[in-house]
């Protein structure tokens, strides 16, 4: 089974456990739309339309939440899972969000555009770390002058140690808020297929890759959310 099956297989009930999977959810999420907002405030302020590319975009959780704290967004949505695209549209349809759905990989030529934001969430950990600089390089031809990349990522610990730390705080957390023993399987399941990369690294990619005010803008433990903007 690919990371895709796997994803797709859960689509029908992804949304319902991301509250308690993801400890953090207000500020992870809440942080990621504050990056990426100004440039969108800024593109409907000239009379533009704001464009947004979400990469990885599941059931467009983050496109969700970006809509409704900039109204007038238009958002793309790239992923591979074709059940997971058809639950986004779903949601996105019943609010009006205008917005397209690309079913394509990630280490795909990212589809032709000039974003204000270019934002992704739990998703990018899935490819190698060629895999993660390739995208990171790709992503500022894909932004507007001006525009923000941010990424609200599962990240790896600096040391086995830490990243031992943070699998354990994982669980004792998902545990209080409710998670039970078949949740925490599936998802346990779901992450023999994380690659994740730890956030200093990251953001020295990002930097290479030519972005500037590079940042880690949030950070608990396993989740945080870093990027950068198109100078
Ligand atoms: C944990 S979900 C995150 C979905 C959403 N961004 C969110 O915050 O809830 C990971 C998503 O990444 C997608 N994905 C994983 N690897 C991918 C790849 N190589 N190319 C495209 N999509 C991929 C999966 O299909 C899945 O929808």
């Amino acid at each position: 089974m690919s990371v895709v099956d796997v994803f797709d297989a859960v689509a029908g009930s992804y949304d319902q456990s991301r509250r308690r999977l993801v400890p953090c959810f207000d500020a992870f999420y809440g942080t990621a739309v504050e990056v990426a907002a100004p440039p969108l405030r800024a593109a409907l302020a000239s009379g533009r339309t704001p464009e947004v590319l979400d990469l990885g975009a599941g059931t467009g959780l983050l496109s969700l939440l970006l809509a409704a704290a900039v109204p007038g967004v238009r958002v793309t949505l790239v992923d591979a899972a074709p059940a997971m695209l058809a639950v986004a549209a779903d949601h996105l349809r019943a609010r009006a969000v205008p917005h397209r759905t690309l079913r394509a990989d990630l280490t795909d030529p990212l589809p032709a555009g000039r974003y204000d934001a270019v934002v992704s969430a739990l998703a990018i950990h899935h490819l190698d770390d060629a895999g993660k600089r390739g995208l990171y390089r790709r992503v500022p031809a894909a932004l507007a002058p001006g525009g923000v990349f941010v990424n609200a990522e599962q990240v790896a610990g600096p040391t086995p140690a830490l990243d031992r730390r943070y699998h354990q705080v994982w669980l004792e957390r998902i545990a209080a808020l409710g998670a039970d023993a078949d949740e925490i399987a599936a998802s346990l399941g779901r992450m023999a297929y994380d690659r994740p990369a730890p956030v200093a690294e990251q953001c020295r990619w990002l930097a290479e890759a030519g972005l500037v005010d590079v940042d880690c803008f949030f950070k608990e433990w396993r989740f945080a959310v870093f990027g950068g903007r198109r100078g």
